[in-house]
């Protein structure tokens, strides 16, 4: 395969989703001639994407290629990338490699394994019913973004880390800026020095003040020791913050839609709720609200799916592409709670496989259920090719999700 000097012609990525469930057919239908497909970033410079699940595996595993976001030849996908990478701070450890990203990653595993979040369930339960409760006493129509895809997630993460959810308009505006249309590279930059100065006054004052969430504990165990500096905290607290609440946010508000628009899938659920967890992983692979996420660059020349990928090229890994491949899934078009395969990709793959997996999964699982019993009547207020769909920056979802019951 050659190498591209004029990139004007290649598809663009990222590219909108023409239906809001498929990743754009520019990218799946090409899969069988290209393992690996040349395409223009926003700034006009060539990464290669991969469109098979193996590929997408392999790279995702291979410490050739680099998650570290100051690299030259990163793919700037969309602006926040390339913000973060020109903050002067440390960068997230989503975009760092080893040594310095297991150090880091390692010291919040423990808050995130399948016991603790296990042990989150009667909380979570708790916010879910309390915003239900809002909700249903607020009346119809509503928006479903407002009253409860976004409100459990920020709960249930301000609880985790021990922000104040008072403060969650706050840190909810900053992290809605990266995602809007039109958003500048100076406006985003503000938006995550807002939220490195409010983390800063928290870190500072859990030292005086100790409690038991996730900050407070870093900041005893290991800030008080040496083991993490201050801008650590305060970093690996921003990301959690920020991962932590707009993803499962998205995925409750896009699961909603999905299961109102089959309501095949949403009957077979309602009558056997037994199938929620594995309904639970389809709608992940089905929607992958973050597959945009996944970025890498070439440390040496390495082979792709039978491909050259050159020493300093960029890599995309649209993880909706690879969940859509037929040689990893059987019908991988089709919505089907009842899917038996459950080995998808929506939470990434190797070493930065999502650290908030097991509860993302439990807040999905505990929502769903919920809402699907507690509205019998949910539906959509608005026709749904008329739904405002987030702009292709960063995560899929919607701006608001009009409701009515
Ligand atoms: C349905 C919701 C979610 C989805 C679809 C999702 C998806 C992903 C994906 C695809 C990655 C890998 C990115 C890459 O390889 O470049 C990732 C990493 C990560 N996620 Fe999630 N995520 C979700 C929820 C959460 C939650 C709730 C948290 C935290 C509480 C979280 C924290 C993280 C962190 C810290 C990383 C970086 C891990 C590392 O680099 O070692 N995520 N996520």
């Amino acid at each position: 395969m050659t190498h591209d000097t004029a990139t004007h012609d290649l598809p663009a990525y990222p590219l909108p989703r023409r239906c809001p469930f498929d990743p754009p057919a520019e990218y799946t239908e090409r899969r069988d001639d290209h393992p690996l497909l040349r395409v223009r970033l926003p700034d006009g410079t060539p990464a290669w994407l991969v469109t098979r699940a193996a590929d997408a595996r392999a790279v995702l595993a291979d410490p050739a290629m680099s998650a570290d976001a100051t690299r030259p030849g990163f793919p700037a996908a969309f602006p926040a990338v390339a913000v973060l990478a020109s903050l002067p701070t440390k960068p997230f450890f989503l975009r760092t490699d080893p040594p310095g990203h297991d150090e880091q990653r390692r010291k919040v595993i423990p808050e995130f394994t399948v016991r603790r979040v296990r042990a989150m369930r009667p909380a979570i339960q708790r916010i879910v019913d309390e915003r239900i409760d809002a909700m249903l006493a607020g009346g119809a129509p509503t928006d479903l973004v407002r009253a409860l895809a976004l409100p459990v997630p920020s709960l249930v993460i301000c609880r985790l880390l021990g922000v104040p959810y008072e403060d969650h308009e706050f840190f909810e505006e900053r992290a809605r800026v990266p995602l809007a249309t039109g958003s500048g590279p100076a406006e985003i930059r503000q938006a995550f020095d807002d939220l490195r100065v409010y983390l800063g006054d928290l870190v500072a004052r859990k030292e005086t003040d100790p409690d038991d969430g996730l900050i407070s504990g870093l900041v005893t165990r290991h800030l008080a020791d040496g083991a993490m500096t201050r801008e650590d905290v305060i970093t690996t607290s921003m990301m959690l913050l920020l991962a932590g609440h707009g993803t499962t946010a998205q995925m409750i508000a896009l699961s909603t839609v999905a299961l109102l628009e089959n309501p095949d899938q949403l009957a077979a659920l309602r009558a056997d709720p037994g199938l929620l967890p594995g309904a639970v992983e389809e709608l992940l692979r089905y929607l992958n609200i973050a597959d945009r996420v996944p970025a890498r660059v070439a440390l040496r020349d390495t082979e792709v799916g039978g491909v050259r990928v050159r020493e300093g090229e960029g890599v995309v890994i649209p993880l909706g592409v690879a969940d859509r491949d037929p040689a990893a899934f059987t019908a991988p078009d089709t919505f089907d709670v009842r899917r038996a395969d459950r080995h998808h990709l929506a939470f990434g793959y190797g070493i930065h496989q999502c650290l908030g997996q097991n509860l993302a999964r439990l807040e999905l699982e505990v929502v769903l259920g919920t809402l699907f019993e507690r509205v019998p009547g949910l539906r959509l207020a608005v026709p749904a090719d008329e739904l405002p769909f987030l702009p292709p920056v960063g995560l899929h979802g919607l701006h608001e999700l009009p409701v009515t019951w």
